[in-house]
């Protein structure tokens, strides 16, 4: 019996430890690669001069003006070369239009302006979408039903205000504009009203496929924006559906989107590989408020190693077929990578 071990053999040509072997073979054989280039850090900014942290999520801030510009430039060094910005703006400047999102000397139009003039190779991609504007706290504007009091989502008045905001974030100086409202047609008709205004080489970058996710809490919690009643579920994607996915893939490629993405990401992987088996445009996927305050509070109590979690979770949304990946993980994820 003592010999059991040595004499069993097995007749196997195909040993695919073989390739596994060590960690030189390891890296040889690598199919997914991450590089700091892939990250996207999503940043918020508010109207203040101090840098505050934010409760819901650990290891994030809201960002003053001068905070904001000195975090570009660390998330640069390090090769994140792309952030988008988020704004938590004042309640008095809410209303239900949510015209503050268009006032040239809006918090966001400057905090472009601040971070381009200090940073020019940094591409400056913003939000578009009523959210943070409306005093409803929804993406679009909204209407009471004046019998059953049902609120309802208006499509084409929202994609007039969302037109006036991509073209003030243009005018600020954005290299692409993203809008995460979910409304019908706004990225044509964006791209309409970026044309017209001589705007022909800021970008869009489309929310495609963003679904009524619970995993967006922190992020309202950070920004003070959840709606004030009802759901976004008349907007955002049903997480039950994946053909609808391509459905919307295909609008916003008709409609001129120069990136699609996909959000949240970790939950919906087979989401990020069914549009970038249909779709030759380039994919970004956001690793959400949700997903990142899991692995953080998971880590903090010790459950998880953190950093592992962390590449392990972006590694898996690029091999989904993401090209590029919104975290808030990023300038860790570089760091690491250095
Ligand atoms: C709103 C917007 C949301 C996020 C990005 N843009 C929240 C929402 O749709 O309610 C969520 C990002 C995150 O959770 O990290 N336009």
């Amino acid at each position: 019996m003592s010999h059991e071990h040595a004499d069993s053999k097995l007749d196997l040509p195909d040993r695919l430890r073989r390739n596994r072997r060590t960690a030189s073979i390891r890296g040889l054989v690598r199919e997914t690669m991450l590089s700091p280039a892939d990250f996207i850090l999503p940043l918020f900014v508010h109207e203040s001069s101090s840098d505050e942290p934010i409760e819901s999520m650990p290891g994030c801030h809201r960002w003053s003006l001068e905070g904001l510009v000195n975090e570009v430039g660390e998330a640069a060094k390090l090769g994140v070369q792309a952030v988008v910005f988020f704004p938590k703006i004042e309640e008095d400047l809410k209303s239900p239009r949510g015209e503050e999102c268009a006032n040239p000397e809006g918090l966001v139009q400057r905090a472009i302006r601040a971070v381009k003039s200090a940073h020019p190779n940094v591409t400056v991609i913003t939000d578009v979408a009523l959210d943070p504007y409306n005093s409803d706290g929804h993406d679009g504007i909204v209407e009471a039903d004046s019998e059953t009091g049902d609120l309802r989502i208006l499509n084409d008045p929202t994609v007039d205000v969302l037109c006036e905001q991509a073209l003030s974030h243009a005018a600020a100086g954005a290299d692409l504009v993203s809008p995460s409202d979910m409304m019908d047609g706004r990225v044509g008709a964006i791209r309409a009203a970026l044309d017209d205004a001589d705007f022909e080489d800021v970008g869009i970058m489309s929310y495609t496929a963003k679904y009524a996710s619970a995993y967006y809490g922190p992020f309202r919690g950070a920004l003070d924006s959840a709606p004030k009643a009802g759901d976004k579920k008349t907007y955002q994607m049903d997480p039950a559906n994946w053909r609808e996915a391509l459905r919307e893939a295909e609008a916003d490629t008709a409609e001129g989107a120069d990136i699609l993405m996909v959000k949240p990401a970790g939950p919906y992987l087979d989401i990020i590989r069914a549009v970038r088996e249909e779709s030759d445009l380039p994919l970004a996927a956001y690793q959400v408020s949700g997903e990142y305050l899991m692995i953080q509070s998971a880590a903090r109590d010790g459950w998880i190693d953190r950093e592992q979690v962390m590449m392990e979770s972006l590694t898996g949304i690029k091999r989904a077929g993401a090209d590029m990946i919104l975290t808030y993980f990023a300038k860790e994820a570089a760091r690491k990578l250095g």
